[in-house]
């Protein structure tokens, strides 16, 4: 039978072939395998290379689950006819079925590994339907088919041909392929994970090299500006491809006082669904529902050809500044929109988004060791993104030799190499210091600058833009909290 090879970042699903005799008898002679599923340990590797031979290569479409890190083959993948299996299927409908090594459970591979199939069986055939089914004494199993969109059927049975079947209930589930289903729910705890490692998937590399929105969500869910009732995931045939949270905010009256506002994001729709329709969706829906709970206005960053499809406009154009730009400026990428027509009415004031936002340049070290627990990911500097500067001097970043590096040799994109190198600052100075050594390159500078600036109003212009760079927001934070 033919398969074809496919692949995510982190496994490959490719054919099995005789050679993997070995590999397989190492992992499906393990007790806690095969019975699970339904079939005994395997006895030699003569065994496993016949199960490659009559079971994964002739009669159904199985695929060997590979680890790319290491090449090893750690678990199987496939669909088949229903054959003589006890499942309640439908004329024709194939099963579905699946193991992992025992050392390689609860990381997420098998619902990868799933989900890759199915991408493949959607594209590729026109089957309508698969159904599948796990023991109930094997909740993990049965917990991969629903993160795939299986739905269970409400049907058990009881199948005595499965090795040790004789009186375990299967659960029976099924996959409908034809009859794509979008839905909008609120975000419940058990979504958390998989909604954070979905805005970073999202988010990755897209504004800057990695990104750190899942930690402004994971962040965000205890805040008091959290609203849960706005907090929507998107799922087609069960698998969640977005979501969207929204946050209490406030914009300061030119008269000093504080007036109630919103704003929402992240903003994530899963990258094989972009560009597709879904994120107006989403956002209509939940831009619906923040009305109908209230919500007058809202502001946010973000781009406008986008954002205008559902009702924004240039914040300034409503008398709402940006605090990171000047008063007068028209800010292309902050936009508002009133929900409840006259919530705004003629005031002016000026909208700094809320703090929450700002959790992974508070907590950095907090921040690394939650990215750490995702797998590892390559960040880049790349063609599309927001300009880069150095978040200590100022200096623009764009490619990788311009920027310092960690204590582990790897690259730091928030720093420049002359500011920051093997985890240290090579600087140890204020912010009044850095303008001061920053101003002698003023000649260096004048050479991009469309007009010439003379060194007072170079040191003037870093004045008003260097207390928003991550190393100067920082030591301020720090210098607040200890007074
Ligand atoms: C079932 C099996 C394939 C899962 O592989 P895996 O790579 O560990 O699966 P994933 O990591 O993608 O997902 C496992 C899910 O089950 C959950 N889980 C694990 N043990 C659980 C338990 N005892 N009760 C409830 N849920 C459980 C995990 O938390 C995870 O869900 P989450 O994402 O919500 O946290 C693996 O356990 C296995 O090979 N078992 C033996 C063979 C088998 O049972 N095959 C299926 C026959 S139907």
């Amino acid at each position: 039978m033919n398969v074809e090879e496919m692949e995510t970042e982190r496994i490959s699903l490719r054919p099995w072939q005789d050679s993997d005799a070995e590999t397989l008898f190492k992992y499906a002679s393990d007790p806690d395998v095969g019975p699970r599923a339904g079939w005994p340990p395997h006895k030699s590797v003569e065994e496993s290379l016949e199960v490659i031979r009559i079971v994964f290569n002739k009669d159904t479409t199985t695929w060997a689950i590979v680890l790319k890190e290491t090449d090893e083959i750690i678990g199987a993948m496939g669909y088949g006819a229903s054959c003589d299996c006890k499942l309640p299927t439908r004329e024709g409908e194939p099963i579905v079925g699946y193991w992992v090594a025992k050392p390689y459970w609860n990381l997420g591979i098998c619902t990868e590994a799933l989900r890759l199939m199915l991408d493949h069986i959607r594209t590729t055939t026109d089957i309508q339907s698969l159904c599948c089914g796990h023991f109930v004494d094997n909740p993990a199993s049965g917990r991969v088919m629903e993160k795939c969109g299986f739905v269970p059927t409400g049907e058990e049975c009881i199948d005595e041909s499965q090795y040790m079947g004789k009186d375990r209930p299967i659960c029976v589930l099924r996959l409908e392929l034809k009859n794509n289903r979008m839905n909008i729910r609120l975000e419940q705890s058990q979504d958390y994970r998989e909604v954070e490692n979905l805005t970073r998937e999202a988010f990755w590399n897209v504004y800057r090299p990695g990104c750190t929105e899942h930690y402004v969500l994971n962040q965000y869910r205890t805040n008091p500006d959290f609203i849960p009732e706005l907090d929507f995931v998107m799922e087609e045939n069960g698998r969640i491809i977005g979501h969207v949270m929204f946050s209490k905010a406030e914009i300061i009256l030119d008269d000093g006082n504080s007036f109630p506002s919103w704003t929402f994001g992240p903003i994530s729709i899963h990258p094989d669904y972009k560009r597709k329709g879904y994120g107006l969706r989403l956002l209509q829906y939940a831009l619906g529902k923040a009305k109908e709970i209230g919500i007058g206005l809202i502001q946010m960053e973000g781009n406008f050809e986008f954002y205008k499809h559902v009702g924004f406009n240039l914040a300034s154009k409503m008398k709402i500044h940006y605090h990171a730009e000047p008063r007068e400026a028209e800010v292309p990428y902050f936009l508002a929109q009133e929900l409840i027509p006259g919530y705004w009415g003629n005031r002016e004031g000026t909208y700094c988004p809320p703090k929450g936002y700002f959790v992974a340049d508070e907590n950095p070290e907090a921040f690394e060791v939650y990215e750490a627990s995702f797998p590892a990911k390559e960040k880049n500097l790349q063609p599309g993104q927001l300009p880069q500067f150095c978040q200590s001097c100022g200096m623009p970043l764009t490619k990788n030799e311009d920027c310092g590096t960690n204590a582990d040799g790897s690259i730091n994109y928030d720093y420049c190499k002359y500011c920051y190198a093997e985890g240290e600052f090579l600087q140890k100075c204020t912010m009044d210091e850095m303008i001061e050594h920053c101003s002698q390159f003023i000649d260096e500078v004048n050479k991009n600058m469309p007009k010439q600036k003379t060194k007072k109003e170079y040191k003037q212009m870093m004045r008003g833009f260097f207390p928003m760079l991550k190393r100067w927001r920082i030591e301020k934070l720090m210098k607040e909290r200890t007074i």
